[in-house]
Formats: structure tokens, sequence, C-alpha cells
């Protein structure tokens, strides 16, 4: 399983019952801490593993750094928030490579293993099947205001955290349920990854915008404009997807589309177990877990969007 599913992470069948799964991510700095900056972006390169369902073994950071101009502690610190959220995953770490670079960047490539029958992918949905997100978006919108100096300490904290938390107890919780589908929602925005998920199918996907968590403030920021370049790019590119976008406030579509870094799992999982699925995210502290959505029918390859009064 490779490019051609436009999936999270790429499969290797070893043995009958054992696959390796691969994947790599990395990128410039989302925030000022160099810390918190490392633990972003584990979590991140982990997530595209949870989401297919494997267990992360090993991974290996890949290090861009402009050493004439930046204090090594810079890199020591990325570093450092990088490891301690590998072992929070109970994943090794066993090597890296680093080079010089003009512009910082960090990430990892991550292995670890996956029984072939229980690949969850992007494609699997199935008519009935209900929309499931375990985090709260707007990431992108949230980090364009700081670069503008217009969010307090507090939030600053809570996004950083919302970014650094794993989607590892999701993942483990799912293995309990019927689950058909799961990706993780990135750079194209909710909308975007959701689009995925019905794209050349012959079934269409209703998602309620009033149900989607959003990250505290965001949608005062987006009513102001402040919205970062990927989500109109992210809009226009699955804009003939859409039905219903002109019955909603345009600062909520531009939430619904904006670029998520390290974002939450994106869930269908069959009706009759959708909200057992829900409150047993929720007991286990994914607090922000919610029922967006459900696959229908008709439209055929479309996403239907429904304000509930
Ligand atoms: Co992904
Ligand atoms: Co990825
Ligand atoms: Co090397």
């Amino acid at each position: 399983m490779g490019l051609d599913t436009c999936d999270d992470a790429g499969i290797y069948r070893i043995q009958d019952d054992l696959a390796l799964i691969q994947t790599v991510d990395f990128f410039t700095p989302v925030v000022d801490d160099p810390y918190s900056f490392g633990q972003i972006a584990a979590a991140n390169a982990l997530s595209d593993i949870y989401a297919m369902g494997g267990n992360p073994l090993t991974a290996m950071n890949i290090i861009c750094f402009p050493i004439k101009r930046m204090d090594i502690s810079v890199l020591q610190e990325i570093l450092k928030g990088g490891l301690d959220k590998l072992k929070e995953a109970e994943t090794l770490l066993v090597g890296g490579h680093s080079v010089e670079d003009e512009e910082l960047k960090y990430g990892l490539s991550v292995t670890g293993t996956i029984h072939p029958d229980h690949i969850l992918t992007n494609k699997g949905a199935r008519v009935g099947d209900q929309l499931i997100l375990t985090k709260p978006i707007g990431t992108g919108i949230i980090n364009t205001a700081i670069k503008g100096n217009l969010v307090k300490e507090d939030l600053i904290h809570e996004v950083t955290a919302i970014m650094a938390s794993l989607n590892r107890t999701a993942a483990q919780e799912l293995k309990a349920f019927d689950i058909h589908a799961c990706t993780d929602v990135t750079g194209f925005g909710l909308l975007g990854h959701a689009c995925e998920m019905i794209e050349g199918k012959e079934m269409g996907l209703v998602i309620y915008p009033s149900r989607v968590p959003f990250i505290r403030e965001v949608l005062n920021f987006a009513r102001m404009g402040i919205v970062p370049a990927g989500t109109h790019r992210n809009r226009d590119f699955r804009n003939e997807y859409l039905l219903g976008l002109e019955k909603i406030e345009p600062a909520i579509v531009d939430i619904l589309f904006d670029p998520q870094t390290s974002g939450g799992l994106l869930i269908a999982v069959g009706k009759e177990q959708s909200e057992d699925l829900g409150t047993k995210l929720v007991e286990k502290g994914l607090k922000n877990a919610s029922l967006i959505g459900e696959f229908v029918p008709e439209p055929k390859g479309k996403i239907l969007i429904e304000s509930l009064g």
C-alpha cells in the first residue's frame, strides 16, 4: 500500500500476520518554544502510524539546522521535546541525520508494525457510518494570530498542548470497536481530509459544523480575517465536492478548511457503536471528541454541509 491510495503511511507485508508501517514528517517551527516544537513534531510524525491502526516501534530524527546563526541549545531543546514524546509513545529513538540549512526544520521518520488484516485506511467508510473527530480544530488560525501577537499566554499554552497531544489514546480505544476508516486531520484541513474519505466512492458525507469542536477564540480570529493562506488553497482545491457552504458563515467555512498541525483522528465507525465510542473517548480524556457527521447514500462523492438550526 503506497502513494496511490493517498493514505497516511506506507505499508509492506513481511509475512501473513505482520507488516511494516513507515512514515516521515518534518516541518519548520510552528511555535516559538523549541521544546514544544520538538514535542509537536514527534506527535505529528507518530500520528500517521496511529491513524492506520499501527503500533510505532522506532523513530529517527530528521534535522535541518542553521548552526551559524542559531545557538545549539535550541536544537538540544527541540530534540529533548521529541524524545520525551517518543517515550510517552513507548517508541525507541534509534538514530537520525542532520544537515546545515538556512531554515530550521525538524521531524521524524517512524517505523511500526501492523497486522495486514487490521489496516485502517481513509477509504473504508460505509453508508450509515458516523464520523467522529477527536481533537478541536483551528490550530492554523491560532498560530497565525500568535504571529500577530494577538493571543494571550493561556491560549498559547492551550493550543500547544492540543498539538503536542498524541493520537495514541484514541488509536488504542479504536481497537475494541468496529472501525471502517480512519485518517488524521493535517494540512488539508477538516473538510479536505473528510473529502478524501468519500472521493471516488459511491456515497456522500453529511457534516454538521455546529458539532465540530473549535479551539477557544478561533471563531473570533476567523471573523477578523486572521486565517493562514493554506485555508483558501484548501477550499479552492475541494470546492466542487462541497454542497451547502453558502448557508454557513464564511468564518466557519474558513475554520473547516484551516490547515491543522498534528490534528486529531477522523474516524468512520458503525452507527450502532458510534455513541459508545464517543463516550469512551471522552472518558479517556479526549474531552472534545465529537460525532460530527454521517456517511449517506446521496449525494454521491460530495460533502453536504448541514446546519442544525
Ligand atoms: Co496523516
Ligand atoms: Co504525514
Ligand atoms: Co547520516
